[in-house]
């Protein structure tokens, strides 16, 4: 599986610099199914799924007893979103209504999902999480009859320390805390490391959840100019930070909410650095870095810290089930005072869900799932980029994630997304509005859009209606 997946990515790649070099022009058909499986010693199948994934891009379309052509139709990568510009001084946030009403008018039944963070079903274990649920319930029917520790579960944390090797972090079963997924993390080592009238960094945009929870405990955030690929500009940070104080900074490292961007191991390394230097704790939020559309995941930036300066948060709200609710984190120097708040809090995360999911993951079932799950959202992004290329106007901007499902999409300055989101909502299309993702009201011209739960055709229909709206 793992040797074809290889191969059919190598012929895409090999026919598209062919394509761009001019080898094969556009209207010019490419070489047969058959002739490509011998030359390339493969089967049909992988001959095909390297012509779908091509197909995806745009770059060629199959036209009926002629095979595939190169297309004319080849669509100009729309730009990317610039360095956003966010004022400088700190703010008090007020999304939260917004955002509630929002997200309840979203999950009305009947809604096309097509901003929604949410992972589609059909690309969960769920068969395989039901059944171990009836398993332990029958072989632990006494499980929920005391507490589990604040810490949570240890054959869970045990599990998750071979999760963490993998973004980069060492770590022991004991340095783990399990929360009610990663918005329960984030709210922990909020509280942990800053109060009431304290000012947070973040980067603009960002996660509505965060402004919600900085919101709810009366801090006040400073946006920092953040790059729709390489994520917060360090500079900018290190500027921001020596002319203002600065309780914590909050950062999602690797494929952001909303704009998915990810930073590039030097920025981690630098930014960890710096915050380290001056003492502010770095909250990361890392629940789409899973997700990665390579093999390798990226190294969180828990990875270079040094001093325990780091509170690393992260769920299976996005690869398992959100329904589970279950994350977990490290909190770095912070630990015995994350555990004590989290007993204040609700004593421990639930047990059931705890089991379940140490038993998933020791059946080694984990990797195949998500890598599955990453390599179809690839897919999905490609068509959701094509798809807002080809239907929306001049001038929008789009970005060009390397992992998640989460696409933002910069419309000319005159659009206002707010009413968009209500146009769309008549036609039972649910975007998020840009407005969402920031405390100073900025991004009144974007919408995050999300490939997550919607595909195919539906998604076509459902770009190209909003399209129109606009
Ligand atoms: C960036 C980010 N962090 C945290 C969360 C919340 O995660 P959980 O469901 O695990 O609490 C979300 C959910 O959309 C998210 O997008």
């Amino acid at each position: 599986m793992a040797h074809d997946t290889y191969l059919y990515e190598q012929i895409a790649e090999e026919l598209s610099k062919a394509i761009a070099k001019g080898v094969y022009e556009t209207g010019q058909k490419l070489p047969s199914l058959r002739y490509i499986s011998e030359q390339y010693d493969v089967s049909m199948a992988t001959v095909i799924q390297a012509y779908q994934g091509l197909e995806l891009k745009g770059l060629i379309e199959s036209r009926p007893r002629s095979g595939y052509i190169v297309s004319d139709r080849q669509q100009e990568q729309l730009e990317e979103p610039v360095l956003t510009q966010p004022k400088s001084s700190p703010t008090h946030v007020n999304v939260g209504h917004l955002a509630m009403s929002l997200i309840n008018e979203a999950r009305q039944p009947g809604m096309i999902r097509l901003g929604a963070a949410v992972p589609q079903a059909e690309l969960l274990p769920l068969g395989s999480l039901s059944r171990n649920l009836a398993g332990i319930a029958r072989r632990k029917p006494r499980a929920a009859a005391t507490y589990e520790t604040s810490q949570g579960n240890v054959e869970l944390r045990k599990q998750i320390v071979y999760l963490m090797r993998e973004s980069g972090v060492r770590c022991t079963a004991d340095d783990i805390i399990i929360t009610n997924g990663c918005l329960e993390a984030m709210g922990l080592a909020l509280r942990t490391v800053a109060k009431a009238g304290d000012t947070i960094a973040i980067e603009s945009p960002t996660y509505f959840g965060v402004l919600q929870v900085i919101e709810s405990l009366g801090m006040k955030v400073l946006e920092i100019p953040t790059h729709a690929s390489t994520g917060i500009d360090p500079a900018a940070l290190a500027k921001a930070i020596r002319s203002r104080k600065v309780s914590a900074c909050v950062l999602m490292p690797s494929f952001n909410n909303p704009i998915g961007s990810s930073m590039p191991e030097s920025h981690k390394q630098q930014v960890v650095e710096l915050l380290g230097k001056n003492n502010i704790p770095l909250i990361e939020d890392d629940v789409y870095g899973a997700l990665s559309y390579e093999t390798k995941r990226p190294k969180s930036a828990a990875a270079y810290d040094k001093t325990g300066n780091v509170l690393y948060c992260s769920s299976f709200s996005k690869t398992i089930a959100p329904g589970l609710r279950i994350g977990w984190m490290l909190a770095g120097k912070f630990h015995e005072q994350v555990i004590y708040q989290k007993f204040l809090d609700n004593i421990s995360t639930t047990i059931y869900p705890q089991l379940n999911l140490a038993e998933f993951l020791s059946k080694g079932g984990y990797r195949r799932s998500i890598r599955h799950s990453a390599r179809i959202y690839k897919q999905r992004m490609e068509q959701l980029r094509r798809w807002v290329s080809e239907f929306f106007p001049e001038g929008t901007r789009i970005t060009n994630p390397k992992g998640g499902f989460l696409l933002w999409v910069e419309l000319p300055k005159k659009y206002d997304c707010l009413k968009l989101y209500r146009k769309a909502m008549e036609k039972k299309i649910a975007i998020t509005p840009g407005i969402l993702f920031s405390a100073q009201g900025q991004y009144k011209n974007h919408i995050r859009l999300s490939c997550g739960s919607v595909e195919g055709e539906q998604m076509r229909k459902s770009i190209k209606v909003i399209a129109r709206m606009v």
